[in-house]
Order: structure tokens, then sequence, then C-alpha cells
């Protein structure tokens, strides 16, 4: 089986979940985190490098304001209770989006998790929260400007390479797999730039329940793609 050395995931259909069943959103948004922690034991036994996950867009500050502080609260005290097996299972937390903007609790939790596993040589779990795919690619716009203007680059010297090294996160690779759950065909703003040759499975499951056969699935299908990067295949 070939494994995607990198999957993003764009986590969606936690409030029609909990909808479908009578009960609030956010109860939606618990069980999410729940099958979160599985999926993050389940890609990095199937020997995933790298998982990228749709926490917490920057447009999601616009929901109500109860979603969002729940949603919060979420985060900080998720933070707090992984640390532990976070380090026992050897993964290293990183995180992109603009993590300054974070209510404090959030962001203080997530630096302590960033910090106490950065040693670690396991899977790297990227959680994207508060990020904005063009926010991303505003602020390392704004790295390269800042250079020009200190006179450390000329405006020839942006190319793609200096362009993606201004990204929150340049050592990590490209997503293989982009997965979106629930059934939704679009972006919704997650990595505009580094998904350019991303290969996409979108499932009608919502995220609670995408477990982790589904997410075997997914890698068989990733494994059946013909990858051609703009080129045309060998054997065509
Ligand atoms: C999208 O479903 C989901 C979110 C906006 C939140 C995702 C958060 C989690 C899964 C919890 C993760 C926890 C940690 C610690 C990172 P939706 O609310 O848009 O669902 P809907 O489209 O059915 O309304």
């Amino acid at each position: 089986m070939t494994v995607p050395t990198h999957i993003a995931i764009i986590m969606d259909g936690n409030g029609r979940w909990a909808t479908r069943q009578g009960q609030p959103r956010f109860k939606g948004h618990a069980q999410g985190y729940r099958n979160l922690r599985n999926i993050l034991k389940a890609a990095s036994d199937m020997g995933v490098k790298y998982l990228t996950v749709y926490a917490f867009s920057s447009e999601n500050f616009k929901r109500p304001k109860a979603e969002v502080d729940f949603l919060m609260s979420l985060f900080a005290e998720a933070a707090a209770a992984e640390l532990d097996s976070l380090k026992k299972e050897n993964v290293k937390v990183v995180a992109s989006g603009r993590i300054d903007e974070l209510p404090a609790k959030v962001r203080k939790m997530f630096i302590r998790d960033i910090e106490e596993t950065s040693t670690n040589t396991g899977i790297v779990f990227n959680i994207a929260v508060n990020y904005g795919g063009r926010n991303e690619i505003v602020d390392a716009a704004r790295k390269l400007a800042e250079k020009a203007a200190k006179g450390e680059i000329k405006p020839e010297d942006i190319d793609e390479a200096a362009l993606s090294g201004c990204m929150y996160h340049p050592e990590i690779p490209d997503p293989d797999l982009v997965i979106r759950t629930s059934g939704e065909i679009r972006v919704s703003n997650f990595l505009l730039w580094e998904i350019a040759y991303s290969e996409f499975y979108i499932t009608d499951i919502l995220w609670p329940d995408f477990n982790e056969d589904e997410l075997k699935k997914a890698v068989a299908a990733f494994g059946g793609r013909k990858r051609r990067f703009g080129k045309v295949s060998d054997d065509e």
C-alpha cells in the first residue's frame, strides 16, 4: 500500500452529526475531537509522517460567540489533557495560523505542547488554527517585503522557493492527499499554496464517523491515483 507522506484533513460535518442525533452542535465538536485522537494514532501507525488538520479557520471566528467560546475551551482543554500521551506516542506538535491572535489560554496551551514535543521524532501533527490560506500567503509576502525593505533581497530574488520558505512551516512537505469529510466539494481557504499538486478525497461520511477504516479507504484510493505533477506519465 502506498502511504502518503503528508495527509491534510478538512474535518467537516461535526454540526450536522450532532443535529442528526437531535443534539446541540457542540456535542459534534466534542465527538470530532475524540475522533481526531483516534485518527492521529491510526495515521501514525500506518506510517504517515505528517498530519495537518483544519481545526479552526480564520473565518470561523464569525460563528456565534457561544460556539467559538466552546471550541476555544475545547482546544485549551485538549491541548492540556493530551500532552502526556502525545509525548509518549512521540508526536511532534506544530501549529499553523495566526496563533498570536488566539485567546491567551489557548495560545499558552498550544505553545506548551509545541515546546514540550519539539524534540519528538514521530509523526508531525500540524494543527491549523486561526488559519487562512490567503492569510498565510499575505504573511509570507510581508516577510519577503520586510527583507526587501532592509535590502537583504532584491525583487528579482523572489521565486517559488523564496515564497515557500516564508510559509508557516516550510520544513513540512506539501500534502500528498487532502481529505474532506461530509461531502462538500470545496477548498475553503485551506493550504492554498501547498495543495498545488495534492490529490483530493471527498467522502460523505461526517467527521465524527470518519474512523480508521475510512482512513484506510482514503489511502487505498490515493494508492490508485497516477500523480503526474503537470507532466506526462512514463506509460502514456
Ligand atoms: C467543522 O464542522 C469543524 C470545525 C469547525 C471544528 C473542528 C474541530 C474539531 C474536530 C475538534 C478538534 C480538536 C482539537 C484539539 C484540534 P462544522 O461545524 O462546520 O460542521 P457542519 O458543516 O456540519 O456545520
